[in-house]
């Protein structure tokens, strides 16, 4: 696949992987992308996952014909990019790997070396002529391990993001990029939103036409759009107008009152309302609305002397990526100590500017005439 007339693609689609990085459900599969830049010099940047050796090989092999390559940009140490430096350096033993610092020193930890005879080690402002394509190196540290750099070839104006502007999915299905990159981003990314603020002013700086991640679809038209998401994203911003309510239940009656407090928001004209059970959905969908609408209600029930343990695991995935920015309302439910509401909301104690409503709705047991009040209340706080 021709991205301009120097640049290849040569990535994979992996439609056999069962938990991206172990966690991620990805129904669609993933891409492993990893391109080749021809020029005088030729570079290739990237590799892909351990289980495509051969598929990547025979591609670069298509897209290099009699040409060796002269270098291999590791632009990220993740395995599902660097899994196959090793194979690469031993199948083309002229080529020299050029990557960060602190990427040779788990280089060394990975494959036992650190390739030290056939290095070229970059850093900020470095950059590496191949003929026409200069390519310019960026640091990205946290975007989204420590030694990532990206790439920028000011001769095609191409942004070589690594994990950056990735998404779920392989390729050669048909869905948005918006969903699956959301997903992506908050889950994996979601942490380093300042870091990934640094890359987007210094991304500001150079003319971009056309985003090579090493995730998802090559972007090429209407950049603004992607990059607008990004900036609302890792600058922990609302993206849509709406309120989430995310539940647990045991015996069905805080789901009634979840359900109740979004019909009412609804009648209200509430724009969106989500409403999810944290025990049946996928999780990193759950936090992913999370972060995406500037409301949330968490409704659970008190359970030994805590909370129920998917609200627990939720509340900590929303606390390790830096929640902030929101409005937050508790329904608790407990049948003889109700408690629920004073964990929840010690669980967000450290989060950046949350506001919490006045209303608190207590369950104790079933819905009681004085919830159906509370709930009026909420619904009318909520919006
Ligand atoms: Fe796609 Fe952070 O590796």
């Amino acid at each position: 696949m021709e991205i301009t007339k120097d640049i290849l693609y040569v990535g994979v689609n992996d439609h056999d992987i069962d938990f991206f990085e172990g966690q991620y459900i990805v129904e669609n599969g993933m891409a492993y992308n990893s391109y080749v830049i021809l020029d005088e010099k030729t570079a290739v940047m990237d590799t892909v996952d351990r289980r495509f050796t051969d598929e990547w090989l025979r591609n670069l092999q298509s897209a290099l014909g009699t040409t060796k390559p002269d270098y291999l940009i590791v632009q990220h140490m993740e395995p599902d990019h660097s899994a196959n430096i090793a194979v690469f350096m031993e199948t083309y033993p002229d080529a020299v790997v050029v990557a960060s610092a602190a990427a040779f020193n788990m280089m060394k930890q990975f494959f036992h070396t650190d390739f030290a005879d056939r290095r070229q080690i970059v850093k900020e402002g470095d950059t590496l002529s191949l003929g026409k394509h200069t390519l310019q190196f960026i640091a990205a540290p946290m975007v989204h391990w420590p030694e990532v750099i990206v790439t920028y070839d000011s001769y095609d104006k191409v942004l070589f993001s690594a994990d950056g502007f990735g998404k779920f999915g392989a390729l050669d299905v048909e869905e948005d990029w918006a969903c699956e990159a959301r997903r992506y981003y908050i889950g994996i990314v979601g942490k380093y939103g300042m870091q990934v603020q640094n890359l987007l002013k210094k991304a500001a700086a150079l003319d971009i036409q056309t985003i090579c991640p090493l995730h998802g679809p090559v972007l090429t038209e209407n950049l603004a759009y992607y990059l607008n998401l990004y900036q609302i994203w890792s600058s922990y911003g609302v993206e849509s107008d709406g309120v989430m309510i995310a539940y647990t239940s045991v015996y069905g009656n805080t789901k009634k009152a979840a359900e109740l407090l979004a019909q009412k928001l609804q009648e209200k004209g509430c724009p969106k309302v989500v409403v999810a059970d944290l025990a049946r959905e996928d999780m990193a969908e759950c936090v992913e609305d999370a972060f995406r609408y500037g409301k949330l209600v968490l409704a659970t029930t008190t359970y030994n002397t805590d909370i129920f343990p998917f609200m627990r695991e939720f509340i900590q995935h929303l606390t390790e990526r830096n929640y902030q920015n929101r409005t937050v309302a508790f329904i608790e439910n407990g049948t003889w100590a109700p408690m629920a509401a004073k964990v929840m909301k010690s669980m967000l104690e450290g989060c950046k500017n949350l506001t919490f409503t006045d209303t608190t709705v207590q369950i104790k047991s079933a819905l009681s005439e004085e919830n159906m009040t509370q709930l009026e209340a909420l619904a009318t706080e909520l919006i």
